[in-house]
């Protein structure tokens, strides 16, 4: 901890037109099975983390082995313009080694969470009501005299008793609390439901502007994204997410989905992050690259086809104006250019213009004979490349 908190907004200001970035990638992420990665990739991770300007890191649960220890200890001493954040349980040995952990950060901030809902409470914890309370409140104050800062989870808030979290996260604040997170832990909530609840909190929590709202959706039913927005609209000022949207199960929102859509729809929402969204797609493929796992090609931002048309109508469309199939650009998001993919259901014009590229310029029969040769070339191959096409328009066969 450091007394220098000058590089981070002072919690509370709910009514800002700032969201806040939450991200725990390295954490929520990271123990996703296929997703684990070495102190050396989390190290790179979390560079490409802070350049892309998220505000707060997840860096690990330093209580869950010593490598993951000393992986939030080593990111923690380097982050400068993003808090560190080490994530710990109620209990005093879990916060004592975030404490630990977090020693060199310049600005730090512990996480630490209980289970709320009714289920939890009774086959999880065994514990009622008040002593749920109880331990949320002398965990919080216990991890205040480790950190700059604490975040109180109340672990599946969103299936925990309206009534009877307003109260947990009372309680929170009294002792402490300066973000309150209402996790949609088993991703079970739509999106109106989301909604309403942050409104009830933002309404009836004593918050006074001492704290913020935060949310954290699982996407178990698809629906992470939308519920984190849906949050926003709430009144929550924190969005927790990962790259790729990786983590627990079915993974946790998108962070790549959940900034473009504040951004290319910002005249609906007013609000803006601090994201460098030119860096989504690189952060996207370091993690695909660290962690050995692909991207699926129709992944939201980020895919390989998110900025690729193949039908002859689409292209026809983006040739004339780009406005009319893609509603962002690629390089808003760190993507070279738009692709016009030739394939089978590909037409004249994106074929006349990707051979113009090349350098050919066939005369109106040439280019009929070329194209019917493509067609018959496109119904073999599922992609028509550069070299087939030269070899199309010099009167080649491209399968020899
Ligand atoms: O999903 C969840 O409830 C969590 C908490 C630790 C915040 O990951
Ligand atoms: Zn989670």
């Amino acid at each position: 901890m450091t007394t220098d908190s000058s590089s981070t907004a002072p919690p509370g200001d709910v009514a800002s037109q700032q969201v806040r970035i939450f991200d725990t990638t390295l954490r929520d992420g990271e123990q996703a099975p296929g997703f684990s990665m070495n102190r050396q990739a989390k190290l790179r991770m979390a560079q490409m983390l802070e350049s892309l300007g998220v505000d707060v890191m997840e860096t690990g649960f330093p209580a869950a082995s010593p490598d993951d220890f000393a992986a939030v200890a080593e990111i923690s001493r380097q982050l400068r313009n993003t808090t560190a954040c080490a994530l710990a349980r109620c209990q005093a040995a879990d916060i004592e080694a975030a404490g630990r952990a977090l020693e060199g950060a310049h600005r730090s901030r512990i996480h630490v969470f209980l289970s709320t809902s009714p289920l939890h409470r009774e086959f999880k914890l065994g514990k009622s009501k008040s002593e749920v309370i109880d331990l949320a409140c002398s965990g919080i104050e216990r991890a205040l005299q480790y950190c700059d800062e604490v975040e109180f989870s109340a672990e599946d808030a969103l299936r925990t008793e309206p009534d009877y979290l307003i109260e947990v996260f009372n309680a929170a604040i009294a002792a402490g609390a300066s973000t309150l997170n209402a996790p949609d832990t088993v991703g079970f909530t739509t999106p109106a439901e989301v909604e309403a609840l942050f409104r009830q909190l933002y309404r009836e929590v004593r918050h006074q502007g001492r704290a913020i709202f935060s949310a954290h959706c699982h996407d178990d039913l698809g629906m992470a994204v939308a519920n984190s927005l849906a949050a926003v609209a709430g009144g929550a000022r924190q969005i927790e997410c990962t790259i790729n949207g990786i983590g627990e199960r079915a993974g946790n929102a998108s962070l790549e989905e959940v900034v473009m859509a504040l951004k290319v729809r910002s005249p609906l929402y007013g609000l803006q992050t601090r994201i460098d969204t030119r860096k989504l797609y690189p952060a996207s493929r370091l993690l695909s690259q660290l962690t050995g796992q692909s991207v699926p090609r129709n992944k939201a931002i980020v895919g390989e086809n998110a900025f690729a048309h193949e039908s002859g109508i689409h292209q026809h469309g983006m040739l004339k104006h780009r406005g009319t199939y893609e509603i962002m650009t690629p390089q808003d998001v760190g993507i070279a250019e738009t692709r016009l993919v030739l394939g089978k259901h590909s037409g004249r014009a994106a074929l006349r213009q990707r051979l113009q590229v090349l350098g050919q310029q066939p005369d109106e029969a040439a280019m009929e004979d070329i194209f019917s040769r493509f067609k018959a070339l496109a119904d073999r191959k599922s992609e028509v490349h550069d070299d087939d096409l030269i070899a199309l328009a010099l009167g080649q066969d491209p399968d020899a």
